[in-house]
């Protein structure tokens, strides 16, 4: 609710060697979890890299989403992709293979 981060381990994640960074995370109260917060701010190397964003909730993300690119563009990434899956959609097959999908197509972009 307050954005705060939790300290996470490793302290630092090192993405420089990665083509690309894919970040999911449940939705706690319209936003991200704390965790996934401290993941963010633990993140190194990470100017320049292109990012596939995504969210599960019971019904709704609100906000998840844009406050998470937002953080990620503060850190120079450059998000292409951004996903959110309800209680039903984190079934739907088709669903999930439309996010694998957009991962392959920016690592390989
Ligand atoms: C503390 C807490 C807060 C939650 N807040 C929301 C919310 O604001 N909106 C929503 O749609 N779902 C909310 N949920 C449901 C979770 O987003 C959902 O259960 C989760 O995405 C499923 O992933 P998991 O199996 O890793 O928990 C909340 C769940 C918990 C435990």
């Amino acid at each position: 609710m307050k954005e705060e981060s939790d300290a996470i381990t490793p302290e630092s994640i090192d993405v420089s060697a990665s083509d690309l960074v894919v970040i999911g995370t449940p939705v706690w109260a319209f936003k991200a979890t704390p965790a996934i917060n401290g993941a963010i701010a633990s993140l190194r190397g990470c100017n320049g890299k292109k990012a596939v964003i995504f969210a599960t909730c019971g019904s709704s993300a609100k906000d998840t989403l844009p406050i998470l690119k937002k953080a990620l563009e503060g850190k120079g990434v450059i998000v292409v992709g951004q996903f959110v899956f309800n209680r039903k959609e984190i079934e739907d097959g088709q669903k999930i293979k439309v996010l694998i999908d957009s991962i392959i197509a920016a690592k390989n972009r």
